[in-house]
């Protein structure tokens, strides 16, 4: 097991990316704080991990709200007692061209991926060097990478969390903290549902496993299995990376 005695705050815990990360983390000896907006999600997740044996509890938290995002922090650090890793996993997404970007939109966006993500990172740091370092991994996307159209919001704040990992691994090397980011391509998981309607949910998969070279969408256990190379000790020597996990995707 490769996480025994850490302790680990993901974002978005309750489902998806998040969710598989926590179980797979927690699989591997890591104590695991997720945190969220629904408890529902987050009360199951935690269920199956106890289930599993494995050690995890959960805080209703909106990551849109500075002072929560400090609490999910805090809470973590009081149910285990420390905190080694955090996953900034929670994120949105919603696509449409930039003549119809809205304010509302904007905010909404900005609020949980960049803001939340970066005052997470603010709060976890001082945890993470009261042990003698620690690991932040950021989940950012392909569309951080490359130009997509009718991203330009959600585009916006990938890329920022892509620019913000290398500026956060920079500022916290000399604390033995290591920041990595992650950048998936297509997986299936709920976030489709909350910005593709129903009607159109499978033609739009089908079309996203067409673009992908290994003509497959991901699976969320796929970015939880390079989220714990990047926490675990076998990337020590990594710091300030972008991991791309796409099937190909970028480079069709
Ligand atoms: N799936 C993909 O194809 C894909 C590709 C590239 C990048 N990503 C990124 O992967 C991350 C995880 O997404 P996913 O695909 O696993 O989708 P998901 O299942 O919808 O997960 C998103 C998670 O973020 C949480 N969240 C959203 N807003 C929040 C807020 N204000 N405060 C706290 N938690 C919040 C959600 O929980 P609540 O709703 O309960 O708050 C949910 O658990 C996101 O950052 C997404 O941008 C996904």
């Amino acid at each position: 097991m490769k996480l025994v005695n850490k302790t680990a705050l993901i974002s978005g815990g309750g489902s998806g990316i998040g969710k598989a990360t926590a179980l797979c983390f927690a699989a591997e000896g890591a104590r695991v704080m997720i945190a969220g907006r629904r408890k529902d999600p987050l009360v199951e997740t935690v269920a199956e991990i106890h289930r599993n044996g494995g050690q995890a509890a959960y805080v209703v938290a909106d990551y849109a709200r500075v002072k929560q995002v400090e609490e999910s922090v805090d809470a973590a650090r009081s149910a285990f007692g420390t905190l080694d890793i955090l996953v900034n996993n929670a994120g949105v997404a919603g696509f449409r061209p930039i003549l119809e970007v809205t304010e509302e939109e904007y905010e909404y966006q900005t609020s949980i991926n960049l803001k939340g993500l970066l005052f997470a990172t603010k709060f976890a740091i001082p945890a993470l060097a009261e042990q003698g370092g620690g690991s932040i991994v950021n989940i950012s996307s392909g569309a951080g990478l490359k130009a997509v159209p009718a991203s330009s919001v959600y585009g916006l704040t990938k890329a920022g969390v892509v620019h913000l990992t290398k500026i956060v691994a920079l500022e916290t090397a000399n604390m033995n903290i290591r920041v990595n980011c992650i950048c998936p391509g297509f997986i299936e998981t709920p976030i489709f549902d909350t910005f593709i309607p129903k009607e159109d949910l499978a033609a739009s998969k089908a079309s996203f496993r067409e673009m992908t070279p290994l003509k497959r969408m991901g699976r969320a256990d796929e970015v939880a299995k390079a989220a714990l190379y990047l926490v675990s000790e076998d990337a020590e020597w990594m710091t300030g990376n972008v991991i791309t996990l796409d099937g190909g995707l970028n480079i069709a």
